[in-house]
């Protein structure tokens, strides 16, 4: 009875149909770019590459969200390609059955699990201090290789997080921001390139009119609003990330060291995975055969093709937006590659990130 309730409360509010629609064009706006590229021969393919032979351990490589649908599915592939695999995730039990289930398929398998709650500024500057901890103690050089910022949720109600941000945006957008950051001099200090690769979503497409502001980077402003939108939040969250990812390449060209840490971004396409375990069952499934019809669900195994690529794509290949698997991009939306927006994410973010270290430094030292 409350699932039938709930599911026609969802079927009867805008916001449902809006994120219908929207992002069945945007997906099908990405497969006709695909077409498109193929027809006219404008297709940008990179192959994936070996691993770099010429460290001393193996490389290193940390998947958030490790625990479910795509990152343990990347978790358990990069594990085989030769990677000592770190995965990130929520639960310690769930972390657990994660990593067995890479071991069943994999005896050689390399791991090691950490509880961490990105929708946390506490919990990731203690994650940073855990893992340098483990790469000492582990013998392993002080570095890391590839970071894949592949944690997300779509929230259906709206809730703070420890900071007072707005869990959606706190875990698609801002922690994936601190992370990168407060990881970036281990990817730096990586003897051989390193790279970063975002998890976005197509759903970027359907956003026109970014308005980048400190409000509505932390969500505060939807705690005000009388429905929480959930579909424009969570797609507002995968431009931001977007916008992050071209910023971030252009910020480290400047950096005089081009291409020591490369950034790319990886669109999975339509999966089916945990994503929609807050929209009620019977729609979420409806969805699904949906797209079942139209061809385009996959399973995490054939969604973590642009994930793979992006990571093994060769070490001079940056800034580019990987779907559609065989090593594919396509170009993501003209508002995601807009300079000036980029570059007011980032001072914002910025801005709220030493905010909280300087706080958290004032905690430390008061106590
Ligand atoms: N599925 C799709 O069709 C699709 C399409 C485009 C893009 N994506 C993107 O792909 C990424 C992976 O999603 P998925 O489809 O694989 O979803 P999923 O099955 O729900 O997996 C999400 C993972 O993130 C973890 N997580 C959630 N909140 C976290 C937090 N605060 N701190 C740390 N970990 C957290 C979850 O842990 P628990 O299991 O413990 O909650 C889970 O391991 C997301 O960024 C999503 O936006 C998905
Ligand atoms: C990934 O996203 C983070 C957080 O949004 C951002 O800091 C970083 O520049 C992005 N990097 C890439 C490669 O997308
Ligand atoms: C971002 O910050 C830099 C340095 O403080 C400043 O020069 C620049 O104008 C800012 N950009 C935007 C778009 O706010």
């Amino acid at each position: 009875m409350k699932e039938i309730s709930c599911a026609l409360r969802f079927m009867f509010s805008a916001e449902f149909w809006a994120m219908g629609l929207c992002w069945t064009v945007s997906l099908l706006a990405s497969y006709w770019q695909l077409v498109l590229r193929r027809i006219t021969g404008r297709c940008e393919v990179y192959p994936r590459s070996e691993l770099p032979r010429n460290l001393p351990t193996r490389p290193v490589c940390i998947v958030t969200g490790a625990t479910s649908g795509l990152g343990a599915a990347a978790a358990s592939a990069l594990s085989k390609e030769g990677f000592s695999v770190v995965l990130v995730g929520l639960s310690s039990e769930l972390l657990s059955e994660a990593m067995e289930e890479i071991r069943k398929r994999n005896k050689d398998a390399h791991l090691k699990g950490f509880v961490v709650d990105l929708s946390s500024f506490c919990s990731i500057l203690e994650f940073k201090s855990s893992l340098e901890k483990w790469l000492t103690d582990s013998d392993m050089h002080s570095s890391i290789q590839l970071l894949i910022n592949n944690a997300g949720i779509l929230a259906t109600s709206v809730r703070p997080t420890p900071e007072g941000y707005d869990q959606m945006m706190g875990t698609n957008y801002i922690g994936a921001f601190f992370l990168t950051k407060l990881l970036l001099p281990l990817l730096k200090t990586s003897p051989v390139g390193s790279r970063i690769v975002n998890v976005t979503s197509f759903t970027h497409r359907a956003v026109f009119d970014a308005q980048i502001n400190e409000d509505i980077v932390t969500g505060k402003c939807f705690f005000r609003s009388k429905e929480y939108p959930y579909a424009r939040v969570y797609q507002y969250s995968k431009l931001c990330l977007l916008l992050f990812t071209y910023e971030l390449h252009r910020q480290l060209n400047l950096d005089n060291k081009p291409w020591q840490v490369s950034v790319l971004a990886a669109d999975p396409g339509m999966v089916k995975t945990n994503i929609m375990q807050e929209v009620p069952f019977s729609l979420s499934n409806i969805a699904y055969l949906v797209f079942r019809v139209l061809g385009l669900l996959q399973s995490p195994e054939n969604g973590i093709n642009s994930i793979l690529d992006a990571a093994l794509a060769p070490s001079h290949v940056s800034g580019a937006y990987f779907f559609g698997g065989e090593g594919r991009t396509l170009r993501s939306s003209a508002l995601s590659y807009n300079t000036r927006l980029g570059e007011k994410l980032w001072n914002i973010s910025s801005n709220m990130f030493f905010d909280l270290k300087l706080a958290s430094q004032a905690t430390s030292s008061s106590s």
